[in-house]
């Protein structure tokens, strides 16, 4: 018996399948919870990666998918063991959850590796724990499944759609201008999130939802189904059997995120008028698993490919809407359909992404275009370049005013998120429509954690003039729920001594999507003589994780990963002396 367990080749045999003094100690406290011996005997263990948090709403009713998934697991023959990670939210955590998705990656990797798992199951949500969650499990390389827990159901204030953030920003400025009440302001907050899941717009989260399956991780039909629908937990079942299968197949992480697949991801983040975030996150999981993925790969794959999907904040739709059209299947079958998939990449369920999404119907045509007749054209994500932005910027032409993709204006420079906020409201600040707003110290190391600050709100004056959009550059992110003219991740930031610190107000900047250009047009020697008296702002914390975070991490053109947690270090137990 023994010997069949250690010929099985699965991690947990190291664990559970010995006679000696350690299997003991590693059985016999795990009887503790009622496990009968008999579940010791060499069947694959599968961990149950869980970010539930009442401090993580759109995560809330991750106990419930994970008994689903344990159930699938027990199901197909597997051990499940449910463990907690910390999980991030995007509403509640200071200053930004971006700051600590490395460190959650951190937390996942450890957990993972350090203890008898054989398989592992993500449950994924809230904007920053898809990233993290799948970029400590790729440093690990086991058998691994995504479970996204759903978009909530559609906001519904005063008979009409609202939408997670992006109905936020509108009113809010509507608010501003004085168009809206505060009572009404306040009504809304309770019609817009009225069940559990994740935000229903095409923001960050359900973005990456759709990147998990167009990754070939999750099961198809994860991107969408919405977190309150029984077929939410269908999926969740049906993962964790999958999961057990993938450990006798020795189906790992590696197998499926290839270049490939990241290719597809990048495609279908246009196809989806997906969020900017998808492309640090992106990046940053490739590096993790060996791929070396770049900025420029998301100008070349997303050429040609256009916005399929009109949901918010490109369009009018939400997440519910896009479930019962056909969901991310029909997005990827127009894709394929049309040269733009590499149908070959695997899934997690052993078929090819093609095989998965060959046949997915699409219902309703105006929430899910087809590609003659797409929603808006060429959208990929355009990276720029030029002095102001040397290691890349990124513009999302989909959320973008068509008439100022190519413009040149007067800067009007804020020195970081303070000054912003102290003087946009300011009647006297001198600005017209045609400035371009330009925000420094909000990259990775300057905020620090990179906020979701590059959506300045425009000043009140112009906003009761009828002016909705400007051109806006930062090193910040956006929400993937925002909209604007706005160029984000300026590398380097301000805060690493990059072009962008040394703006000053009055300068020309030049903005040229098609030509893929962003200009500073100030001199050479000029920028030379200002760089001289240019200082690095201090850290705001020199202890603890902000210390660790502030000398390591990369700029987002890499990622923002920690530069000492690229790639990985696979699941062997180093110094495992038992
Ligand atoms: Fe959690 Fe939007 S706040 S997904």
């Amino acid at each position: 018996m023994a010997n069949e367990k250690k010929k099985s080749g699965l991690r947990s045999v190291k664990w559970f399948g010995r006679n000696d003094i350690y299997g003991f100690i590693y059985r016999s406290w795990m009887k503790n919870k009622g496990i009968p011996h008999d579940q010791f005997d060499g069947r694959p263990v599968i961990g149950i990666c869980n970010t539930w948090s009442e401090l993580v709403p759109c995560n809330s009713h991750f106990r419930v998918i994970a008994q689903h998934v344990r159930d699938g697991v027990l199901e197909a023959g597997g051990f499940p063991l449910e463990f907690p990670v910390m999980s991030l939210g995007e509403t509640l955590l200071r200053p930004t959850a971006m700051l600590y998705r490395n460190l959650v990656s951190m937390d996942v990797e450890e957990s993972i590796r350090g203890n008898p798992l054989d398989g592992v199951v993500l449950l994924v949500g809230c904007d920053k724990t898809t990233p993290a969650l799948l970029m400590g499990a790729s440093s690990v390389d086991l058998p691994t499944v995504a479970v996204s827990g759903g978009p909530m159901l559609s906001g519904k204030y005063r008979g009409t759609d609202i939408g997670s953030g992006t109905n936020v920003w509108s009113m809010s400025e509507d608010l501003r201008a004085g168009k809206i009440t505060q009572d009404e302001f306040h009504e809304a907050e309770s019609c817009m999130h009225r069940s559990h899941g994740h935000c229903m717009t095409m923001g960050t989260a359900s973005t990456m939802a759709s990147m998990v399956e167009a990754l070939g991780v999750g099961m198809p039909g994860n991107a969408a189904i919405p977190a309150v629908d029984a077929r939410r937990y269908v999926l969740a079942r049906e993962a964790g059997r999958r999961a057990v299968e993938m450990v006798r197949e020795k189906l790992t992480l590696s197998k499926v995120l290839t270049r490939e697949a990241f290719e597809n991801a990048i495609r279908v983040n246009a196809a989806i008028g997906g969020s900017t975030n998808a492309v640090i996150h992106l990046i940053a999981i490739a590096r993790r698993i060996g791929i070396d993925l770049k900025l420029e790969d998301w100008d070349k794959q997303g050429r040609g490919i256009h916005t399929l999907v009109n949901l918010m904040p490109n369009g009018k739709y939400l997440m519910e809407d896009f479930y019962y059209a056909g969901g991310l299947p029909a997005v990827i079958r127009e894709l394929g359909r049309n040269g733009k998939l590499n149908k070959d990449a695997l899934t997690i369920n052993g078929k090819s992404i093609w095989q998965n999404n060959k046949d997915a119907p699409c219902y309703n045509r105006d929430v899910i275009h087809s590609f003659d007749k797409p929603f808006k054209k060429n959208t990929g994500i355009a990276v720029l370049r030029g002095n102001l932005c040397p290691d890349g910027a990124i513009i999302k032409p989909s959320a973008a005013t068509p008439a100022l993709m190519k413009h040149t204006g007067r800067a009007v420079v804020f020195e970081d998120i303070e000054d912003f906020h102290t003087r946009i409201d300011d009647p006297k600040l001198d600005i017209d429509a045609n400035c371009v707003m330009v925000l420094k110290n909000c990259g990775p190391r300057g905020y620090p954690g990179m906020a979701e600050v590059g959506n300045m709100p425009l000043p009140p004056r112009l906003l009761k003039k009828g002016i909705t959009d400007m051109v806006r550059i930062s090193d910040a992110r956006m929400s993937g729920t925002a909209y604007g003219t706005v160029v984000l991740h300026v590398a380097p930031e301000a805060a690493a001594g990059g072009t962008l610190a040394l703006v000053q107000n009055g300068d020309m900047v030049e903005l040229d999507v098609a030509n893929r250009k962003l200009q500073l047009l100030v001199t050479d020697e000029e920028l030379a003589k200002r760089r001289k008296k240019w200082k690095a702002p201090k850290p705001p914390l020199t202890r603890g994780y902000w210390k660790l975070y502030n000398d390591h991490v990369l700029q987002a053109n890499e990622g923002a990963d920690l530069d000492f947690l690229v790639g990985k270090s696979g699941s062997l137990v180093p110094r495992d002396n038992h």
